[in-house]
Formats: C-alpha cells, sequence, structure tokens
C-alpha cells in the first residue's frame, strides 16, 4: 500500500520508482472521456481574467514553480513570477492590477507559503493551490484546488511529489491557452507518456548511478550542480536533494555563471554535475565544463539523447525539450539517494529536517 515500504529499504526510492505510475494517473485524472485535456472551468476563468501569476512556494516546490513559470509563459502567454514564500512575506513585490496567486505545496500546511495565502485573501486577490492533499489548509483556504495525484509522500525528501508538481503545471498551462485559443504545438498527454516512459527507463537503471556515486561522491565534501536554461533548475533541486540527504555541501548554479565567483572553489578532484538536455544551450554548457575540467573538477555530464558526447556519464532517454526536467529529475534524486546510502545517512529521516513545516 501506499503507507507501507513494502519491500523497499527506505519510501524514498518506493517513491522514485512510483514516479513513472504517477505519471500515467495524472493524464488520466486530467482527461475527459474524450482524451481531451480537462481543466476545471473556474481554475480556467481565473487564469484567463489574470495579468500575472504569482508563483508562492518552498524548498522543492519552490524548484518546480521555476520550471512551471516557463510552462506558463511559452505556452499559456501569461507573465509570471515565482517567489520563496518565507521572503515574500516580507519583501512583498509591486503587484500588478489582476495578480492570481499559485501555491504549489506537497503537504498544503507550509506556515511561510499560508501566511502569504491569508494576507494575499484580505486583500482581495484569487488563489489556486496545487497540492498532493487536497483537504490540507492551503487548499482549503484557497478558491481553487489542483490535485498532484502522487499519494502519499512519506520520505522528507520529496521526489514524485515534485515531479508530478511539473505535470500539473503543464497541463494548467495548456489548459489555459486552449481556453485562451492558442494554437500549441504541443500534445501535453502524449508528451507526459513519453515523460512517463522515460522515468521507467531510468528507474532500471539504478546500478549505472550507484556506480557513478561510488566513483564520485563517496567521500566528497561538495559538489556542484550546474545547467543553463531549464537545466538549471533541474540543478537547484538536484543540489537540494543532496544536501538534504546526504549533507554533501552542494550547490547549484547557472553555468555562465561559474566565471563570476563559483570557479573559484574547483578544485583537483571536486565533482561537478552537469545537465545538457536543452538543444540551445548545449554548446555553452559544454564550454562551462571545460572550464571547470581545466580546474581539476571531476565532470559527469548527464545529456539528452541526440545532443550526447562519447564522454558523457549518462544518457537520458528523448523526451519533449519543456517536460526535460521529468526525466533529468529521477537520477538527480537516485545520486542523492546513493550518496546517503553510501555514507550511511538515514535517507527517510534526514537529521534537522521535517516533512512539513507549520512554524514560520
Ligand atoms: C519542507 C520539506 C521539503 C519541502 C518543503 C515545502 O522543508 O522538507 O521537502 O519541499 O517543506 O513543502 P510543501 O509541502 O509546501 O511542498
Amino acid at each position: 500500500t501506499d503507507t507501507e515500504k513494502g519491500t523497499y529499504p527506505h519510501f524514498m526510492l518506493k517513491e522514485i520508482d512510483e514516479q513513472p505510475f504517477v505519471m500515467r494517473r495524472i493524464i488520466q485524472e486530467y482527461q475527459d472521456e474524450r482524451d481531451n485535456l480537462k481543466l476545471d472551468e473556474d481554475v480556467q476563468r481565473a487564469m484567463m481574467a489574470c495579468d500575472r501569476i504569482y508563483i508562492i512556494a518552498a524548498g522543492t516546490s519552490y524548484h518546480a514553480g521555476l520550471v512551471g513559470k516557463q510552462f506558463l509563459e511559452k505556452m499559456a502567454g501569461i507573465p509570471v513570477e515565482v517567489h520563496v514564500a518565507s521572503e515574500f512575506s516580507y519583501n512583498m513585490p509591486l503587484l500588478s492590477e489582476k495578480p492570481l496567486f499559485v501555491f504549489i505545496s506537497q503537504s498544503g500546511e507550509t506556515a511561510d507559503s499560508r501566511s502569504v495565502l491569508v494576507k494575499m485573501k484580505e486583500m482581495g486577490h484569487p488563489a489556486l493551490t496545487i497540492t498532493n492533499v487536497p483537504g490540507s489548509t492551503l487548499s482549503r483556504e484557497a478558491d481553487f484546488t489542483l490535485h498532484l495525484h502522487a499519494g502519499p509522500e512519506i520520505a522528507v525528501a520529496s521526489t514524485k511529489a515534485y515531479t508530478a508538481q511539473i505535470a500539473v503545471l503543464a497541463i494548467l498551462a495548456v489548459g489555459t491557452a486552449r481556453a485562451k485559443g492558442l494554437e500549441l504545438d504541443f500534445d501535453p498527454m502524449q508528451e507526459l507518456a513519453i515523460a512517463a516512459n522515460a522515468m521507467e527507463v531510468l528507474t532500471d537503471q539504478k546500478e549505472a548511478i550507484e556506480a557513478l556515486v561510488r566513483e564520485n561522491l563517496g567521500t566528497t565534501r561538495n559538489a556542484f550542480f550546474i545547467g543553463r536554461s531549464t537545466d538549471y533548475f533541474v540543478c537547484l533541486e538536484g543540489a537540494l536533494k543532496l544536501k538534504e540527504i546526504s549533507y554533501v555541501q552542494a550547490e547549484g548554479f547557472a553555468g555562465g555563471e561559474l566565471k563570476h565567483g563559483t570557479i573559484a572553489l574547483i578544485e583537483k578532484g571536486t565533482p561537478v554535475i552537469a545537465l545538457a538536455t536543452q538543444e540551445n544551450v548545449n554548446y555553452s554548457i559544454r564550454s562551462n565544463v571545460q572550464e571547470v575540467v581545466a580546474r581539476g573538477a571531476n565532470d559527469m555530464i548527464f545529456s539528452m539523447k541526440g545532443l550526447e558526447q562519447d564522454t558523457d556519464a549518462f544518457v537520458l532517454p528523448r523526451v519533449h525539450e519543456l517536460l526535460t526536467p521529468l526525466a533529468s529529475a529521477v537520477p538527480m534524486q537516485l545520486l542523492a539517494y546513493y550518496a546517503a546510502l553510501h555514507r550511511d545517512c538515514d535517507v527517510d529521516k534526514p537529521r534537522n529536517l521535517a516533512k512539513s513545516v507549520t512554524v514560520e
């Protein structure tokens, strides 16, 4: 069942493995009888009425929001700002005339996000919550809810909720684009199904990831994740996963920012994980890898099929360019998992962290 580990040693590994099924469940839940994308009409109306979307979230959900911004801007044509909830509370940006607030929260209970929701409701702004727990506080207090259908997530480090958030954000963007009558060259259900299959292939490659961890992350003090564009957002999440459960000091950086500071930290043997899933930045991210390798870094390139080179550490199955995070997140989660295992860390219950943080 959903709340038992079964034959798995840890909930985290079970939840990583559940991701292809979660994708397929989301496809089903957001489809009507004629297999057309189904998005609540009230949500459509709210999306069409707003002039700007403010995504508010924390932790992993914030990282999903960064990916979702791309979908909403590129497909639905709505400007989007993504804010860390605890920052927004104390340093509110100038709002547009017709803002729509979108809260992304696995638990629906994060106090930092709730405090923004309460304030925005007082100001009379509409709010949509995207959550894995429909009866949760953030869901009850918002005007609309979209359900993640990921099933209970028990491990403190979020995995399947993150990819579910990305999938539901893609559906929200396409549903809005259709409501607005925009032409899209993107079939979301077909592309999500392809991503689900890719995830299945990836979850079958645990040994390859474990070997990379053994060779490169076994005893390291720190690690860097670099990427550009969408890959950069997945790097932030990959680094967060690694630090949360293995306590390796990890940071995600935009490839082009390295030279403005971080490259000073590269020493002989420093692990640098690079994502290369985007064609338009494939050349530039690879030149960033060259820069760190020239300073002794131990590089591991995770590339997308079609963009790969011989020396890459790992090649991901091909998915639509917009949905690459659904594929690239899986090996990032597995890297963190095996790094934690290798270091004898408590994978499901890392020190100092809680599954949902209900204090500000
Ligand atoms: C905690 C968890 C994180 C999570 C964050 C936001 O810090 O440890 O894994 O990403 O809260 O939680 P939410 O339930 O709002 O997505």
